[in-house]
């Protein structure tokens, strides 16, 4: 299909900006180690590490692409606490998460919002990683299709087929998260063929067969290559295992392999 993979690390809420400086350093020297030229990385720093995560990549002119874990809706005004999509687009944000199933289990994220978001940062020019996934209990209750066709339809629901290139769908089954529990290479590329389906129903098959789609959920430098064995997995969303640099460029690494 010609897509390149996406290697993206979520940092959740761990390190300051002093302890990103170390790590963003780190993982860019390795990373020049690297032929990456159907391999694109990303990190998703916490809002107050974007900007010395920018400076480092733009100065040393990093293979690093800069990403967000989080945005608003909204644009501008009396909302407390929150960043807008113009804020992250002026730091050269390029990836935003969106959904992730945190943010939808801990912050009360439903699926209007997550629509709402992913429009936001595509009209900013910014990329959407919207994030869906089943819950165990859903999965053993036969609903996991039923909930990603929900999920995927709600998020990308009145967006054109033109906005596929600002679209990345990341599979994350809930149960995977944080627990050592991978998905196996077949889940992932059942999920992800059946995702593509999904993405094509409502976008189009072009638009569908251009989105990269990626698998997240206890990711390691050990089974990133099994599961992006899948021709439907493009990549792989990493939490854990992005926060130590050597880690990292080991599942980068892997990805090379794969898509030389
Ligand atoms: P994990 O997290 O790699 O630590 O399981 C993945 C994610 O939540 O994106």
């Amino acid at each position: 299909m010609g897509r390149n993979a996406l290697i993206a690390g979520n940092w959740k809420l761990n390190l300051d900006h002093h302890e990103a400086l170390h790590l963003i350093r780190d993982l860019g020297l390795r990373l020049n180690q690297l032929e990456l030229s159907k391999v694109e990385v990303a990190v998703h720093p916490p809002f107050t590490d974007l900007r010395t995560v920018q400076t480092i990549v733009e100065g040393d002119k990093l293979p690093i692409s800069l990403g967000a874990q989080h945005v608003s809706h909204h644009a501008k005004g009396a909302y407390t606490g929150e960043v807008s999509t113009t804020m992250l687009a002026k730091l050269k944000t390029q990836y935003v998460l969106v959904g992730h199933s945190e943010r939808r289990a801990l912050f009360g994220m439903d699926d209007q919002l997550v629509q709402q978001t992913a429009a936001a940062v595509i009209a900013e020019g910014m990329s959407a990683v919207i994030c869906v996934g089943e819950s165990a209990e859903e999965r053993e209750a036969g609903e996991m299709t039923a909930v990603l066709e929900r999920q995927t339809l709600a998020a990308v629901r009145g967006l054109p087929a033109t906005a596929a290139d600002a679209i990345v769908l990341a599979y994350e089954p809930v149960w995977a998260i944080g627990t050592g529990q991978a998905a196996t290479a077949e889940d992932a590329q059942h999920a992800a063929s059946f995702l593509r389906e999904t993405l094509s129903s409502s976008l189009g098959k072009a638009a569908a067969d251009s989105i990269r789609i990626l698998y997240g959920g206890s990711v390691q430098p050990q089974n990133t290559e099994e599961l992006l064995g899948g021709p439907d997995v493009d990549g792989v969303l990493v939490g854990g295992a992005s926060l130590n640099g050597a880690t990292f460029a080991e599942i980068v690494a892997a990805a090379v392999r794969c898509y030389g």
